[in-house]
C-alpha cells in the first residue's frame, strides 16, 4: 500500500543529496515509489530488532537509486524492450547451455569468437558458471568466490565479460552468471579481515568463541557434503574461533541477520545486473537464513530476503530476472515463486530438478507412475513464473522427491531409491548406466549421482563394447530424455557437452583440487577436435548434435510450447508412457514419451479426453499423418522414443 511517509523520505534523501530522480527517469521514480512499501515491510520484517535497522534503510534506498542512476542507457533501453514483450522469459524461441568457460574454450575472449556455434545449435542463451574470482586449490568450482566483481584470470578480464556481453546482445543472445549469495571464500577480503580480529567483519559471518553453539546448531542441520567436508563449522586458527561452514570448509556462511551484509550483496547483485545480465541465477537461496534448533534450510526469512531482493531489482533493474536455485521437495520448490500477496513476485526461475529427478527414474524403470504423483504439486507454479527445465547440469542428481510419489506407485522407497543408484552407478546387473555416487552420507547411505548425460544413458559403455545397437538405444534415450525436458515448459538448458554425447571425463582424478569431488565426470574438458565430427554425418556426435538443433529449431516455431500454464497431463494408459497436452488458442499439441526398452500401445481414447476430439495427427518428428482410430485400436510407439503430435481436423 502507498505510505506518504515513505515517499517523503525518498524525496529527502533526494533533495539532501541533490538528486532529482524523478525528472531524470520518471519510469524509475514511479516503480521505485510503488515498491517502497514493500520494500519497507520486508526489510522490517528482518532488521526491525536491528540495532542499525534506520542506517541499513538509507543505505538501502541510496543502492537502489545508486543501481539505477548508474544504469546504462543501453540497459534501460533493453529493460524497455522486455517490458514491452510482457512476460518476456516465457517464450518458446530461448534456449539455453550452461558452461564452465576455461573448460569449454579456454576463455572469454575465446568464447566471444564461438557464438557461431550456438547460433548453429540454436542456443540463444548463456548461463556462465561462476566467473569471478576464486583460489584456484578451494573454488567449489567457482561457487566460493574471494572477490564478487573481478573476474578470475583463469578466464579473462572484466573487460572480455563486457565485451562478449555486448556482442551477445547485439546477437540477441540472454546472458545468465551467478551471484553466490550464502557465502563467500575464506579467502575474501571480508573474511580476512575477520580472521584478523576485527568485529565488523567477524559479524558478516557466523563466528563463534567455542563449540556450544556449533554443537547445538549441527544436531539439527544435514550435511551437504558429509565424504569430503562433513559438519557445518570450521576452526578459524587465526582468530581463535568457529566460523559456519555449510558447504565446505573453505565456503564461509554469510550473516543475512546483519543488514549491512544484505546491502553489500544487492550492491553485488545490481552490479552483475549492470554488466547486462538477464537472468540472475541466486545460488543455493534455501540456505541464506540461519536459525537453532532448525534445518536452517527454506526458512520463512529466506523467503523475505529475496521477495526483498526481488521488489528492489524490479525498481532499478526490472529487464534482470530471478532464477532461484533451489534444489528442494517439490513442495518447497514451489515456495520460491512466492505465497499469498506475493505470489510470483519472488523467484521468476526455479530449476525443475523434480521433473529431471523423475525422468531419470522413469528411464531406469521404465515406469512413470512415480513421474505422474508428482505433477499435481508441480502443476501449482503461478502463471508469469518458469522452469529451468534440464536433464544435466553440473551438480549431482539427487531423488529428492518425496517419499510418497514413490509409494503412490506401489514402490517401497527405500528399495526403489537403493535400485536408482546402482542402476547409475553402474553396480546393477546389467545396467548400461556408467555413473557414480556423490556424497554417501555414511550415517543415512543417501547418495545423489555423478556422471553425463551420455554415460548415463549407456553410451559409455555401448561404445567401449564397440555394440552398435546400444550405441543406438543409448543416443535414443538421450534424445527421449532432452525432448521431455525441451516441451514440457521452461527455458530448456543444456549442459554443455550433451549437444555432441561427450561421456565422463576422468582427468579430475589427476587433478588434487578436484579428485575428491566426483561432479567433475560430468564437467568436461572440451576436445574441439572430436567436437568437429559433429560434422561428420552418421558420427555419434553428428547424430546427437543434429538431433538435438533439430529439436531446438522445433521448439522455435511452436508457440503452443511457451510456458503459458497451458499443460495438462494425459491420464495414464500405459505405464511406460508419460502424455501431456500443450494448448494455445486453438492449437493442441499432444507429447508423448516412452520410457521402455519395447514398443508401447497407446489406446486412441488418449486424445478423446480433452476438449474436441481431433481426426488426424501430425508428428512433428517422423513428419508423418495419422488417423486417429477407434478407442480399441492403439497408436504404438517405438522403444525410448517420444512424439510430437498436432491436433488437426
Ligand atoms: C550450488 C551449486 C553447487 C555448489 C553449491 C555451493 O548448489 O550449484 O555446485 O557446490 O551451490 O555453492
Amino acid at each position: 500500500m502507498y505510505d506518504f511517509s515513505l515517499h517523503n523520505r525518498i524525496n529527502k534523501y533526494c533533495e539532501q543529496h541533490k538528486l532529482d530522480i524523478g525528472k531524470a527517469d520518471q519510469l524509475f521514480y514511479t516503480r521505485f515509489i510503488a515498491n517502497t512499501s514493500s520494500i519497507h515491510d520486508l526489510y522490517m520484517e528482518l532488521y526491525g530488532q536491528h540495532p542499525n535497522c534506520e542506517k541499513g534503510f538509507d543505505e538501502l534506498i541510496q543502492t537502489i537509486i545508486k543501481a539505477h542512476t548508474e544504469r546504462s542507457s543501453s540497459q534501460k533501453k533493453e529493460d524497455a524492450i522486455k517490458e514491452k514483450k510482457g512476460h518476456w522469459f516465457l517464450s518458446n524461441e530461448i534456449t539455453g547451455m550452461s558452461l564452465y568457460v576455461d573448460r569449454f574454450c579456454g576463455g572469454l575472449n575465446k568464447l566471444a569468437g564461438k557464438l557461431d556455434y550456438f547460433t548453429k545449435l540454436g542456443i540463444n542463451f548463456l548461463h556462465l558458471m561462476p566467473v569471478f574470482e576464486s583460489p584456484a586449490g578451494e573454488s567449489d568450482g567457482g561457487y566460493a568466490v574471494s572477490d564478487f566483481r573481478k573476474v578470475d584470470e583463469r578466464f579473462g578480464s572484466l573487460n572480455d565479460l563486457q565485451l562478449l556481453q555486448q556482442k551477445m546482445q547485439a546477437e540477441k543472445m540472454y546472458l545468465m552468471v551467478d551471484i553466490v549469495l550464502n557465502h563467500t571464500s575464506q579467502r575474501h577480503e571480508w573474511a580476512e579481515k575477520a580472521k584478523k580480529g576485527d568485529p565488523v567483519y567477524q559479524d558478516y559471518f557466523y563466528m563463534y568463541d567455542n563449540r556450544v553453539l556449533p554443537d547445538k546448531f549441527d544436531q539439527a542441520m544435514p550435511d551437504i557434503f558429509p565424504e569430503n567436508s562433513p559438519g557445518n563449522f570450521t576452526y578459524v586458527k587465526e582468530c581463535e574461533k568457529w566460523v559456519m561452514t555449510v558447504f565446505h570448509n573453505y565456503q564461509w556462511d554469510l550473516n543475512y541477520t546483519n543488514p549491512a551484509v544484505f546491502n553489500a550483496m544487492l550492491d553485488t547483485i545490481f552490479f552483475y545486473a549492470n554488466l547486462g545480465v538477464d537472468i540472475l541465477r541466486i545460488d543455493a537461496p534455501a540456505f541464506t537464513w540461519k536459525q537453532l534448533g532448525t534445518t536452517c534450510q527454506n526458512l520463512p526469512q529466506a523467503h523475505t530476503l529475496l521477495r526483498l531482493i526481488k521488489q528492489c531489482v524490479q525498481a532499478a533493474a526490472p529487464g534482470m530476472a530471478l532464477l532461484g536455485e533451489a534444489i528442494v521437495a517439490p513442495k518447497e520448490i514451489m515456495k520460491y515463486f512466492g505465497t499469498d500477496q506475493y505470489t510470483g513476485r519472488e523467484c521468476d526461475f526455479a530449476y525443475n530438478a523434480t521433473q529431471m529427478a523423475l525422468q531419470w527414474d522413469a528411464l531406469a524403470t521404465g515406469d512413470t507412475r512415480v513421474m505422474l504423483a508428482a505433477q499435481q504439486d508441480l502443476l501449482q507454479k503461478p502463471f508469469g513464473t518458469s522452469w529451468i527445465t534440464y536433464t544435466r547440469c553440473h551438480d549431482d542428481i539427487g531423488l529428492g522427491y518425496d517419499d510418497s510419489m514413490i509409494s503412490a506407485a506401489g514402490f517401497n522407497a527405500y528399495e526403489h531409491r537403493k535400485f536408482l543408484k546402482n542402476y547409475y552407478a553402474g553396480n546393477h546387473p546389467g545396467s548400461p548406466a556408467t555413473g557414480a555416487l556423490f556424497s554417501v552420507n555414511p550415517k543415512t547411505q543417501d547418495a545423489r549421482i555423478s556422471g553425463t548425460l551420455a554415460s548415463l544413458c549407456g553410451l559409455e559403455k555401448a561404445i567401449e563394447n564397440k555394440d552398435a545397437d546400444e550405441i543406438d538405444i543409448s543416443i535414443r534415450k538421450i534424445l527421449l530424455m532432452q525432448a521431455q525436458s525441451f516441451f514440457i515448459g521452461g527455458i530448456p538448458m543444456l549442459f554443455y557437452g550433451d549437444e555432441a554425447g561427450h561421456t565422463n571425463d576422468y582427468s579430475y582424478l589427476n587433478d588434487p583440487a578436484k579428485n575428491y569431488d566426483n561432479r567433475w565426470m560430468h564437467r568436461p574438458i572440451i576436445d574441439w577436435k572430436k567436437n568437429e565430427k559433429i560434422n561428420e554425418k552418421n558420427t555419434v556426435e553428428e547424430k546427437i548434435f543434429s538431433a538435438t538443433q533439430r529439436l531446438i529449431s522445433l521448439r522455435k516455431k511452436l508457440p503452443v510450447v511457451a510456458d503459458l500454464k497451458n499443460l495438462t497431463w494425459l491420464s495414464p494408459h500405459n505405464i511406460h508412457v508419460t502424455g501431456f497436452l500443450r494448448e494455445y488458442n486453438n492449437e493442441k499439441l499432444y507429447c508423448l514419451f516412452n520410457f521402455s526398452n519395447k514398443a508401447s500401445y497407446i489406446t486412441w481414447y488418449a486424445f478423446k479426453e480433452h476438449g474436441k476430439i481431433p481426426k488426424e495427427l501430425y508428428e512433428y518428428w517422423s513428419e508423418k499423418k495419422y488417423r486417429v482410430g477407434p478407442d480399441h485400436e492403439y497408436f504404438v510407439m517405438e522403444p525410448y522414443s517420444f512424439c510430437l503430435l498436432e491436433a488437426g481436423g
